[in-house]
């Protein structure tokens, strides 16, 4: 077999551990050092771009739209949800590690069309959190019609611990009231926990899972959450 080649590594703010970009051949994987394993590979990514064509249905065709993208990762997502919008829209997307941003403008942004070249793309370097409304910011309005999580392989923290917090209760109403009335929450993840199901109706979503294959209707099965706010 290639040997694949190191490309990059990064550390993930608030010890999160060592982010490393390899590449063998044409493809190019994102994985945490040791063995916690791989967050993303180049290779399969059916599901990636199935997040943002299901969590952007609604808003498809309409002026003036917003998306929250989190995390960048290869920007497969990004580059969805640039094409499921109109012109006039825009996406923000939350990147955690700055290497990320800077590896996505390199070879690595090749993959999904170099997504971030597109003027309605706009980066926030930090946590996806930071952009949720809380309780106690009350001057802060509802201003996504679209949120879109791949931050983790599912709802518990991957990449670092501090994303449990995500998907706690508490962070889920805060992205409730980030949503703008009849705004979609869309979670990727590599299971189906029904758990989490239920925590999202707990939260007042009207939740809708589907089932999507890795790989061109091929690979292993990945599953999508679109909590709608109602
Ligand atoms: C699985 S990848 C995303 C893949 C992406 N959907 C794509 O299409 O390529 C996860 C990304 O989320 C980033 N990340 C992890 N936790 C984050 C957080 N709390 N806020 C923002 N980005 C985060 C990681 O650094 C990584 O780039």
């Amino acid at each position: 077999m290639i040997p694949s080649t190191l490309l990059g590594t990064a550390s993930i703010p608030n010890n999160g551990g060592e982010l490393r970009l390899t590449q063998r051949e044409s493809d190019f994987s994102i994985h945490l050092k040791g063995v916690r394993g791989e967050l993303m590979n180049s290779r399969v990514h059916s599901s990636e771009l199935a997040l943002a064509k299901f969590g952007c249905a609604h808003i498809q065709g309409v002026e003036n739209t917003k998306v929250l993208v989190g995390g960048l990762g290869m920007g497969f997502t990004l580059a969805a949800a640039l094409k499921s919008i109109s012109i006039s829209s825009q996406v923000v997307v939350a990147e955690l590690v700055p290497e990320v941003i800077e590896w996505n403008k390199g070879p690595l942004g090749e993959c999904a069309g170099r997504p971030l070249d597109d003027n309605r793309a706009l980066v926030h370097l930090g946590d996806v959190a930071e952009l949720f409304n809380t309780r106690q910011v009350k001057t802060k309005q509802a201003t996504y019609d679209a949120i879109l999580l791949d931050v983790d392989n599912g709802p518990e923290g991957f990449t670092n611990t501090e994303n449990n917090n995500l998907y706690s209760n508490k962070s889920l109403q805060a992205i409730r009231q980030t949503l703008n009335p009849n705004g979609v929450l869309a979670i990727w993840s590599a299971w189906h926990d029904h758990k989490f199901t239920l925590q999202l109706k707990k939260a007042h979503f009207e939740v809708e899972v589907k089932t999507v294959r890795a790989h061109k209707g091929k690979g292993s099965r990945h599953t999508i959450y679109l909590a709608k706010k109602r």
